[in-house]
């Protein structure tokens, strides 16, 4: 492995790990206030300043990188990190567990090499670099090996932002509902993602996501075997995707995505 690039990932999981207790702290000592940037979309004091401590410490190393994050403007530069300080905010305000710092880097842009998601209440570390696997607290993650979709779990997020759309996924809902096992929610994508990457899950739907949401949980989950993709929403900077492990993508590829995944709901 290029030296440069473990660089990257250790200095990545120190400043989640750094960033995650900061925000944890905040949070068990009520030292935030929220406010809706968009209909039903929170954020808090404590988002802002974690993604401020994330950028400052890696600015520290890699003056030259660029940044996006999700609460800051963009920053141009060599290759750029990729940002979500808390994924899960509602979560992280009512005081349920599932929310976690997630960080990506890459060159090329939309398709990360390195991914860290750090979950500050369970005190799990998971990241992959491309092509060198994908790990939880140091330990090897894979995908399930579930191939008959009837006994998959899969998380499905109706679009509670965007409740023009509602029904139209909620007929995909119904179709993944009826052939699957169970559907699961729990208000972090990044987090989500990672239940695929080491089994836990099966399988992934949702629309309208920011990049910064997903772009460590990618690599993560296609370095744990499991399969990624991404389409733009009819929306400026959405998102919809899929996620799988690798034997249930062809369920996904033939109901889901062959049938208007891309295009405008
Ligand atoms: C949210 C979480 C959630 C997903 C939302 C995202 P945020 O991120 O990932 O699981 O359903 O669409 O926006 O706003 O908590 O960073
Ligand atoms: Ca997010
Ligand atoms: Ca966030």
């Amino acid at each position: 492995m290029k030296e440069e690039i473990k660089q990257r990932l250790d200095v990545a999981k120190r400043v989640a790990i750094e960033a995650g207790i900061f925000a944890k702290k905040l949070r068990d000592t009520n030292s935030f206030t929220i406010s809706e940037k968009s209909k039903n979309d929170f954020v808090t004091t404590a988002d802002k300043e974690t993604e401020m401590l994330i950028y400052s410490n890696l600015k520290k190393t890699f003056p030259k990188d660029g940044f996006l994050g999700e609460e800051s403007d963009e920053i141009e530069g060599n290759g750029r990190w990729v940002v979500d300080p808390i994924d899960g905010t509602t979560n992280y305000f009512r005081n349920l567990s599932n929310w976690a710092v997630s960080i990506a880097y890459e060159i090329e842009i939309g398709n990360p090499i390195i991914g860290v998601i750090y979950s500050p209440v369970s005190n799990d570390i998971y990241y992959a670099i491309r092509g060198y696997g994908a790990y939880k607290n140091d330990e090897k993650i894979e995908v399930s090996s579930i191939s008959d979709f009837k006994y998959s779990i899969n998380v499905c997020v109706p679009p509670h932002r965007y409740k023009k759309s509602y029904l139209k996924y909620m007929q995909k809902y119904n179709l993944i509902g009826q052939s699957c096992s169970d559907i699961r929610s729990y208000g972090s994508c990044a987090l989500e993602l990672c239940y695929i990457a080491e089994g836990s899950l099966d399988g992934y739907y949702e629309m309208f996501l920011g990049y910064y949401d997903f772009a460590a949980g990618k690599i993560i989950l296609e370095e744990a075997g499991g399969r990624f993709v991404y389409e733009n929403a009819d929306i400026q900077e959405k998102f919809n995707i899929i996620a799988s492990n690798k034997n249930l993508f062809n369920w996904y590829d033939e109901n889901i995505i062959k049938d208007n995944f891309d295009e405008k709901l």
